[in-house]
């Protein structure tokens, strides 16, 4: 007997299970047949001491080859959907839609349909932070074009998998790849130009978003009637004391606003807030114009209300305090960003994960749920991102059970106490992989991979086999865990 019967812990009928991983963090295979190098590839190659290991995603967890076996996993795990990526330069290795890569068409083809054999929804990531280095040479996410080689590239995904795919995420987590890495330049592209190259792509991966998410709307939904958002991560901001309740706000609004406002919220553009500081700071600097580009009033309503629902990556919550002069850094715990005048702590009891920006506290998933819909309304919201990192703790990783447990309970008090619609949850993630800067050394996964093995063998740790439970009960009222082989 798994199931407890009495409990009232049940996950309201139709919600849905799932586990994401991403091509560059999993697949490998990264010159294999015609694909061309991404700007991890060259990343990577160039900056080997970027990566805490010196590892890279060359052969990763090999799942261009063990797909079945991912299948398989999922299956055993009894999963409702796995959300993958598609490797862009994988598909179009000129960056361009006018040449399809039939290696790379089969590739996704095969997963696809191996995974509606088994009855597991296939959901698709178009971009996880993966571009063709040929657009890289371009400008990237800086050059205003990509909105249109994206949407290209969108189309041609919809053309080739949409009668069987369903649910898209355009892009995941700008905040990541524009943010992150062009105020820190230590993710790809490489690029350091903090408060400039990072509201460049803000901008242009809102507008590539939104064509996407138009042409889904225009071309495809009549036939295929498939759901299109992106996945934003979040932290929530929780006032360190009643004096920072304030720039607590605007901290949310410079994290999670500056990519859910244009999209989420009824007037649509830059979260207000965010708009007045970066131009009064720009002033200061002697700029004539503000660094953050402004949306002009067409671009506002391209942009406004494209989304089938939010998908939210939540990981990790931070106290906010004002700054002192000597303290001031960014939104998030990066130095680069300094536009608006906060510190970023954490509070003594929230234990530390396997990697240094990760602290646990899981009511700050039900706050921040609360906050999404009284800040954009009543939507439909899909936890696309949720789970723990930890240094290689091998197959009893307890820790992480209970990091499950905890967060699944923050979702149905949610769901229950606040009427917030959460209708699906992901794991992060199925099994190792290459878990960008921290290598291989920080783990995420349900399955453990072996990477001294060439076949890279995966094999469940006790996490999966809670997940399996909990799926299996659709709750979290469970007698016993299941114990048998997955
Ligand atoms: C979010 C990213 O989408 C994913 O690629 C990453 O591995 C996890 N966070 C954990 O850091």
């Amino acid at each position: 007997m798994v199931c407890a019967v009495v409990g009232g812990r049940d996950f309201p009928p139709g919600f849905k299970f799932g586990a994401a991983t991403a091509a560059y963090q999993i697949e490998g295979a990264w010159n294999v047949s015609d694909k061309s190098p991404s700007v991890w590839d060259s990343h990577v190659h160039a900056n080997p001491d970027r990566i805490i290991d010196r590892s890279n995603g060359d052969v990763a967890s090999d799942s261009y080859y063990k797909w079945k076996d991912d299948i398989e996993i999922a299956s055993k795990l009894g999963l409702h959907f796995y959300r993958f990526s598609i490797a862009w330069s994988r598909l179009l290795p000129k960056g361009f839609a006018n040449y399809i890569s039939e290696d790379g068409k089969k590739y996704y083809n095969d997963l696809i349909d191996g995974l509606l054999e088994k009855g597991i929804e296939p959901l698709i990531t178009l971009y996880h932070w993966d571009l063709p280095q040929v657009l890289q040479d371009l400008g990237g996410w800086t050059n205003p074009l990509i909105s249109d080689w994206f949407a290209d590239y969108a189309r041609v995904a919809y053309s080739l998998f949409g009668d069987r795919v369903k649910i898209w995420i355009t892009l995941n987590e700008p905040v990541m790849f524009c943010d992150i890495a062009y105020n820190t330049g230590a993710l790809a592209p490489g690029v350091y130009s903090p408060g400039r190259g990072s509201f460049l792509c803000n901008k242009h991966s809102m507008i590539a978003h939104a064509k996407a998410y138009r042409i889904y709307d225009e071309e495809f939904r009549p036939k295929y009637n498939g759901k299109v958002s992106l996945a934003n991560q979040i932290m929530w901001f929780e006032p360190a004391t009643e004096d920072d309740v304030e720039i607590t706000e605007i901290a949310r609004q410079f994290m999670a606003g500056m990519y859910s406002h244009p999209i989420f919220s009824k007037e649509g553009g830059w979260p207000p807030v965010m708009e007045r500081i970066i131009a009064e700071k720009s002033k200061k600097e002697g700029l004539n114009h503000s660094r953050l580009p402004p949306l002009t009033q067409e671009e506002i309503e391209l942009i406004r209300g494209t989304y089938d629902f939010f998908g939210l990556n939540f990981y990790t919550s931070r106290t906010v305090l004002t700054a002192k002069e000597e303290e001031k850094i960014g939104p998030w715990p990066y130095k680069g960003s300094s536009d608006i005048d906060v510190h970023l702590t954490v509070k003594p009891e929230w234990k530390n994960a396997g990697t240094k920006w990760f602290f646990i506290y899981p009511e700050g998933l039900r706050k921040l749920l609360v906050w999404l819909k009284k800040e954009y309304g009543d939507m439909e919201i899909f936890i696309t991102e949720n789970g723990l990192a930890s240094y290689d703790i091998g197959l009893d990783d307890h820790d992480r059970v209970e990091y499950y447990k905890e967060h699944l309970e923050q979702v149905l008090l949610a769901i229950q106490e606040d009427e917030v619609k959460v209708t699906a949850y992901t794991a992060w993630t199925l099994i190792d992989n290459f878990e960008w800067l921290d290598g291989y050394r920080s783990k995420f996964g349900l399955y453990q991979v072996d990477y001294e093995d060439p076949e890279r063998k995966r094999t469940p740790r006790a996490s999966a086999h809670y997940y399996a439970s909990v799926i299996k009960c659709h709750s979290l009222d469970i007698d016993n865990i299941i114990s048998d082989e997955l």
